[in-house]
């Protein structure tokens, strides 16, 4: 258990680069579970603390999995094990993900069910939905999934909300069904486009066109493969928070641009400038130069391409020290404001009414101990500690490695005051 010690109040000034993405990385590398006897190769697959515990329920399977430079390279047996681990599952609820690509290539799983967390009950029947709609038997008998299915079939499948973990099951699981499976209201997120990516490198033939209409034509078997995971859209916004709330300028490298759209647009609705730059290699970069006033907005989470859940947290702490009062409504997780009374402890003003978060602008945060209680909540209390006065403490630090790789190193390249200590 570590905490996380910031001196703040300093405007952070330079340059990271982007990690890979985390939301992308991890269903990619459950996609290595539809080879057989073949190999797949993921290049710039990020360091976490989560794509750790993918690594060890993928190898308790049977997978082995090795680090080649910039590569992660996955031999996949002719047999897997069809018990998912539960120790990591209980970790990470991303565990689910191998759902789908090892019922369709073993015909059955046994899967502990993934629990509530702190930002919602966060349940999987639209997973189990699907699948059942594919011919899939399922049944939930002592705190486990067990699904079977001689042979999965195609089949048009509805989903109720576009669900991010949902459409990745059932696209995977779709690869090795028998027939055409066509998928409607899906997730639009990057994360889903670089996983069909992959799958289409493996010979799936697929048909996605970002409109929440996917289309999968199934095979037999698939074919060794290779992918690049996207720059980490998330981990690119949380550091150009940290510029603006430090009232810095910060410059990100590696960024898809239309990945980071939502945040960009409130960001110049709130008066902070930007700049984009293209290197020779055609990598994009972005520079933010914070405003001297920071203007409230109002800002609805929702599933991609709206605003995304993921940076509410970073940005309610961001909108803290605007001049006025903004409303941020979380419209995709359920109890998604805990980390609020932790920044409110720090000097801010946030009333929570309902799914919307009211944020009287303050003059300045002050230091405190303060608790993570998620992984982006606890993004969001690192960057209220850069900007306060004084000293900052960030407990239960290990829910911001889950997501963030070498957070404390990229922070202090930027002049941020930081150290990592044991919890007392
Ligand atoms: C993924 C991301 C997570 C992000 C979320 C929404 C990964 C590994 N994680 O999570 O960082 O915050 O998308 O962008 O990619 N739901 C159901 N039934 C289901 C599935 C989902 O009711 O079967 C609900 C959830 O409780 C939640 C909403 O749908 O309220 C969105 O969940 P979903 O899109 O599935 O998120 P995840 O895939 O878990």
């Amino acid at each position: 258990m570590k905490s996380m010690r910031i001196k703040g109040g300093a405007p952070l000034r330079g340059a990271v680069r982007s990690q890979g993405a985390k939301n992308a990385a991890l269903p990619m590398m459950a996609a290595c579970l539809l080879l057989k006897g073949q190999r797949m190769t993921l290049d710039n697959v990020p360091k976490l603390q989560d794509v750790d515990t993918m690594v060890e329920l993928l190898s308790s399977l049977g997978v082995s999995i090795k680090q080649d430079g910039s590569k992660t390279i996955f031999d996949v047996p002719k047999t897997v094990s069809h018990a998912a681990d539960e120790a990591s599952v209980r970790k990470m609820r991303a565990s689910s993900l191998v759902l789908g690509p090892l019922l369709a290539r073993c015909g059955s799983v046994v899967l502990p069910l993934p629990g509530g967390c702190s930002i919602g009950s966060r349940p999987i029947d639209l997973h189990l939905k699907g699948l059942t709609q594919m011919g899939a038997s399922v049944e939930i008998k002592n705190g486990r999934v067990h699904a079977s299915a001689q042979q999965l079939r195609g089949r048009r499948i509805y989903l109720d909300f576009p669900s991010v973990g949902a459409t990745e099951n059932l696209m995977m699981a779709a690869v090795l069904a028998k027939g055409e499976t066509i998928i409607e209201n899906t997730a639009r997120e990057p994360e889903i486009e670089n996983l069909a990516a992959l799958l289409r490198s493996m010979g799936a033939r697929i048909d996605t066109e970002g409109t929440g209409y996917i289309r999968v034509r199934g095979m037999e078997e698939v074919a060794p493969c290779a992918m690049r995971v996207i720059p980490d859209r998330i981990e690119v916004c949380t550091y150009i928070l940290a510029g603006v709330i430090t009232g810095g300028e910060v410059t990100v490298y590696d960024v898809t641009l239309d990945h980071i759209a939502a945040l960009l647009a409130k960001l110049e609705e709130a008066g902070v400038s930007f700049s984009v730059d293209t290197n020779d290699a055609g990598e994009n970069s972005v520079t933010v130069y914070a405003a001297k006033k920071l203007s409230p907005i109002s800002i609805k989470t929702m599933p991609y391409p709206g605003f995304p859940t993921d940076m509410q947290p970073q940005m309610v702490a961001t909108l803290t020290l605007s001049d006025g009062v903004s409303l941020v409504e979380e419209s995709v997780f359920q109890a998604r404001f805990l980390y609020a009374a932790e920044l409110n402890r720090m000097g801010a003003n946030i009333g929570i009414k309902g799914d919307t978060a009211v944020i009287q602008g303050v003059k300045s945060l002050s230091g405190a101990s303060v608790q993570a209680t998620d992984l982006r909540a606890g993004a969001a209390l690192i960057l209220a500690g850069l900007a306060a006065s004084g000293e900052t403490r960030v407990e239960n630090l290990e829910h911001v490695m889950r997501g963030y790789e070498n957070i404390d190193g990229k922070l202090r390249s930027l002049g941020a005051e930081i150290s990592l200590e044991p919890e007392e």
